[in-house]
């Protein structure tokens, strides 16, 4: 809940809501409306439409439909905030500075951070066209690399000196903001600062909106380390980039599926080769973060990492990520030794073609890895192979799935199939003894103690789920007053009096207590119901139950004060005053308020 309504309505009234689904959605005009073949459910013939006046779209076939926001919102994978924010930059409708996950300042480093980064990624490249790049130059070119692909990733070249780009760029950006974004460090007697990347090769690092983010340095001479990255920065989070992703998004759509490399060397071949829905998670297994990223591309990956042990123990690693983020997740093996720089230069596109397209499910290649692995032959050996297996088949969510990996991996093992039904079994109800041990001191340490109504509206809170704002401008402190969480309720409260966004970080910021603290990270993680996706419902249930509670108080004063014969007339009042506010209350609380699951309609 991070924009005004002003905003969301200036956005939503002057996106062109056709043009933008055109993008990405054939569209042809029929009439009053434009027809296409619906993004979101697989047909033959056209029954999405689009319609300007009002503007929305909407698909008889499946159903799905809204306004430009929802749209965005089911097409790139992406919650409210950012749809809004998609559809403003695409229509140049400048973007609000209380915009809610940063303050103003930070916004303002992160864009001077991105023009510096932009300009250094400038003076890169314009080194490597020319002689101080000469051996960049060289080393690429002479690996084979076409003058076309190593432009289009706009490869550069730190030359062997101290202090080229810091002169460079030293008249327009201050050395504190070049120390923020990682291109310089400082001299340990503090007399200065010299350039982080020295005699190297650069690959900028793009996120997927092409944006230069960060630096990725290739040694030329075999001096270590062998790449040199660009430390995390205010625009930088290596766990959130995958390195191509601007090059290959629209062929992951197309495709419907992303190839996942190791390197940039790997993404620039395969760009070359005519590859192009390669990415690179950059030397390291996947982490949720990515994984999450490239779903909102494709809904299929193959992994082709290096095929020696560290890229096998990555590729290991990815599955696991890769699976439990719902992808359908595929894994190619080339011969020992290669990688998809090397198998591409040696065989071809075709050739590496057939393999993505013959790659199996994970599920498969893992059962083939541990059958070669083990000595299936013998009684320890079979057990050490199902033993290898047991966790994948675990993390499967599907029961009916499992049971029919089950039968595969007792034939590839020789194994007894009761024997191994026998052992999963074991293995799962081990499982839910693991989880809900690991989970359980947690939950009932922090948040099992609160009510539902407290619990799911800073659930809520933290979530920025969509009609926050109205509930927190609703809250009352006679409503919070006394509940474990009052102090993180009123710390919401005030950080959106003052104009600040409440996020699960700024929140997190302003409380005191380490309690507090762990229970808002925990509770940003829960998943909300939907029947209590209801912000302004639950302020209204944590004020209905404090009524209620003094209603009662009220109502045993009067009774108390009858049998000691004291006045009892003004309790009286009271507790009809209360049940009058409490009857005014539920009947508020049947007027429907918007939903979560539906912030076009707002
Ligand atoms: N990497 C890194 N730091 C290192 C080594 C590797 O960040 N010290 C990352 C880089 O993103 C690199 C990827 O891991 O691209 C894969 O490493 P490697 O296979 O060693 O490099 P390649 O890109 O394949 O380069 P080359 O073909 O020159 O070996
Ligand atoms: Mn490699």
């Amino acid at each position: 809940m991070a924009f005004p309504d002003s905003f969301i309505d200036e956005v939503r009234r002057t996106a062109n809501i056709v043009s933008y689904i055109q993008e990405s959605v054939p569209l042809k005009k029929t009439g009053a409306s434009w027809k296409g073949l619906c993004p979101f459910h697989n047909e033959k013939t056209p029954s999405f439409n689009v319609r300007t006046e009002p503007p929305v779209f909407h698909c008889f076939g499946c159903g799905e439909g809204g306004d430009v926001f929802k749209f965005v919102m089911l097409r790139e994978r992406v919650a409210f905030p950012e749809a809004i924010e998609m559809v403003a930059r695409r229509f140049g409708i400048p973007i609000p500075e209380t915009r809610g996950f940063e303050r103003t300042e930070d916004r303002k480093e992160r864009e001077e951070i991105l023009a510096l980064l932009e300009a250094a990624a400038q003076r890169f490249t314009r080194n490597f066209w020319t002689a101080p790049g000469t051996r960049s130059r060289e080393y690429l070119l002479g690996r084979g690399f076409q003058k076309e692909t190593l432009e289009k990733i706009r490869v550069g070249a730190a030359p062997d000196s101290w202090s080229d780009l810091l002169d460079s760029l030293r008249n327009k950006f201050a050395p504190k903001l070049m120390l923020s974004a990682g291109l310089i460090l400082e001299r340990q007697d503090k007399s200065g600062h010299y350039d982080r990347f020295r005699n190297r090769a650069i690959f900028p690092i793009l996120n997927e909106s092409g944006k230069v983010v960060a630096f990725g340095a290739r040694s030329l001479d075999g001096s270590d380390p062998k790449y040199l990255n660009s430390p995390e920065t205010p625009v930088y989070q290596k766990s959130r980039v995958l390195y191509g992703l601007n090059w290959a998004r629209d062929a992951i759509r197309d495709n419907g599926r992303a190839v996942l490399m190791e390197g940039y060397l790997d993404v620039a071949r395969a760009i070359e080769s005519g590859v192009s829905e390669a990415v690179a998670s950059c030397g390291t297994a996947m982490t949720a973060g990515q994984a999450r990223l490239l779903h909102r591309f494709g809904e299929r990956v193959v992994v082709n990492f290096d095929q020696d042990e560290a890229g096998r123990k990555a590729t290991l690693k990815s599955l696991e990520i890769l699976t439990e983020e719902g992808l359908d997740v595929r894994v190619v093996d080339l011969p020992t030794g290669h990688d998809p720089d090397t198998y591409l230069r040696e065989s071809g596109a075709d050739a590496y073609r057939k393999r993505l397209d013959e790659a199996p499910v994970s599920m498969e290649w893992l059962i083939a890895r541990a059958a070669a692995q083990n000595e299936t032959g013998t009684p320890q050996g079979k057990a050490a192979y199902l033993k290898e297996l047991l966790p994948s088949l675990v993390r499967i969510e599907s029961a009916v799935e499992r049971a029919a990996w089950l039968p595969k991996v007792a034939a590839a093992g020789g194994l007894d199939g009761a024997a191994a039904d026998q052992e999963l079994r074991r293995a799962l109800s081990l499982r839910g003894g693991a989880a809900t041990a690991a989970a359980a001191p947690v939950r009932s340490a922090v948040s099992d103690r609160l009510t539902p109504a407290e619990k799911w509206l800073l659930a809520l809170i933290v979530q920025e789920t969509e009609g926050v704002t109205e509930a927190l401008a609703e809250l009352q402190e006679d409503d919070i007053a006394g509940l474990k969480t009052a102090a993180i309720l009123r710390a919401a409260k005030s950080l959106q009096d003052k104009g600040q966004a409440v996020t699960a970080a700024s929140l997190t910021e302003a409380v005191a207590a380490d309690e507090d603290r762990r229970l808002l990270r925990e509770l940003a993680m829960e998943a909300t119901p939907v029947e209590h996706a209801d912000p302004l419902g639950c302020v209204l249930e944590l004020r209905r139950a404090t009524l209620g509670r003094r209603l009662e108080k009220a109502k045993a004063g009067v009774r108390d004060r009858q049998s000691k014969g004291e006045d009892w007339r003004e309790l009286l009042l009271e507790s009809n005053r209360l049940a009058k506010e409490l009857e005014a209350l539920k009947l508020r609380g049947l007027v429907p308020t918007p939903r979560a699951s539906e912030p076009h309609t707002r």
